[in-house]
């Protein structure tokens, strides 16, 4: 019997909402061959609203000794002036995808069975996302000069490395050529951002040539937001850099059934240091405290953490169990009733999965 070390990382607004059912669905897929010991981390918004804390190098360095992260959201209430966007997203969050070296976001979408496409006819959507995680505009490359004055200039700088482009990108063709289409498709703006887009051009034609079975395209990122309303189905792996990836992924949630359902994992595929799973939405502060946030996506990322761990068959089991209760929710499960005329509590979606693996 093996147990697994988990940080659970529950944060801000529905993030604890919705971790404590994906704890629940872990405890029940459980068993004797592998056992979850969760730790809870308080870090979030009132973590630093009571101490000016945001991520203490002692609790990262805790949290490094664990098997895998689980975290809910984090991001304290828009508007409050003594929490400034950014402090929790780039001094929690952002913090720990870079220290762990977290530099694969997989975003897998499908649409499940029972999941409701806003499209008429999807057609069979299954595509994964690998969004660059440690690079591009996110590394807080940038600031301001002459603040708060006309002559104010502000720069975010994209950084790219051949490194950093090229692990990305070799993570993201194995992954086509495991799957029955391979097909990669890289999206980025190389018609404006041209020396970016030459380093992400060439590695993935480079890398290419390694693998002569996996077909290749590109899209300009604003055609890609085309392609993802109209025909889904056309995309296998897409490969991109960290802001397109962010972009992408709400537009593929959204069009494959919600935000509710979109799952994630940010990988460090090289294992030294612990991977991180979570929703792929926010702290929702519109709709936190009254249970009616969908914990589907918590779940999902759980599954994808099993996935990572070498739980393969749990993993499915879990996903299989989801499946089942989206298909309940939208039949009225066995007895054929119609569906439920109140939207299911987020502890009651959690209670249905679970119970479906005990
Ligand atoms: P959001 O994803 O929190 O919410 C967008 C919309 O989706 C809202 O209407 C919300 O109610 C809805 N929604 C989100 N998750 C849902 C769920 N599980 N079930 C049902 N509805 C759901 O995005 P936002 O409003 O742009 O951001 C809110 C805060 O979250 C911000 O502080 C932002 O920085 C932060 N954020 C954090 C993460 C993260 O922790 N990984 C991700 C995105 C945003
Ligand atoms: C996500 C979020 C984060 C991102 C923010 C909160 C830093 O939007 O996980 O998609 O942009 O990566
Ligand atoms: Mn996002």
């Amino acid at each position: 019997s093996q147990t697994f070390q988990l940080a659970v990382i529950p944060g801000d607004g529905i993030g604890p909402e919705v971790t404590a059912e994906a704890l629940k669905v872990l405890e029940a897929v459980a068993g004797d061959e592998a056992k979850f010991e969760p730790t809870r981390y308080d870090l979030g918004a009132e973590r630093y609203l009571a101490t000016g804390e945001v991520l203490p190098d002692s609790v990262l360095e805790e949290i490094r000794g664990h098997d895998a992260i689980l975290l809910g959201a984090v991001g304290g209430k828009p508007g409050d002036p003594n929490l400034p966007p950014g402090i929790l997203e780039r001094g929690l969050l952002l913090k720990l995808r870079f220290e762990l070296d977290h530099y694969v976001n997989l975003r897998p979408s499908r649409i499940y069975p029972g999941a409701t496409s806003p499209l008429a006819n999807p057609g069979d959507v299954d595509f994964v996302v690998v969004r660059e995680g440690t690079e591009g505009p996110y590394v807080g490359n940038g600031g301001t000069v002459r603040a708060g004055t006309p002559a104010e200039i502000a720069t975010e700088v994209s950084i790219n490395t051949a490194f950093g482009v090229e692990r990305v990108v070799r993570d993201a063709f194995a992954r086509a050529q495991k799957r029955p289409r391979k097909k990669l498709t890289l999206v980025h703006k190389t018609n404006v951002l041209v020396h970016a887009g030459q380093v992400w051009s060439r590695l993935v034609a480079e890398v290419g040539r390694e693998y002569a079975d996996v077909t290749v395209d590109y899209l300009h990122v604003d055609a890609a937001t085309i392609f993802l309303a109209t025909d889904p189905a056309r995309f296998d792996v897409i490969v991109t850099d960290n802001l397109f990836g962010d972009i992408l992924t709400d537009l593929a949630a959204a069009v494959t059934g919600g935000i509710g359902l979109a799952a994630s994992g940010n990988v460090n595929p090289d294992r030294t240091a612990p991977s991180m799973f979570e929703p792929v939405h926010g702290s929702a502060p519109d709709i936190a405290g009254q249970q009616k946030a969908d914990p589907t996506a918590a779940i999902l990322s759980a599954a994808l953490l099993l996935e990572h761990l070498g739980l393969d068959a749990k993993a499915r089991a879990v996903e299989q169990a989801v499946v089942d209760e989206l298909a309940a929710r939208v039949t009225g499960g066995e007895d054929g009733t119609t569906g439920r005329s109140t939207p299911l509590r987020t502890a009651e979606i959690g209670d249905a999965v679970a119970a479906r693996l005990t």
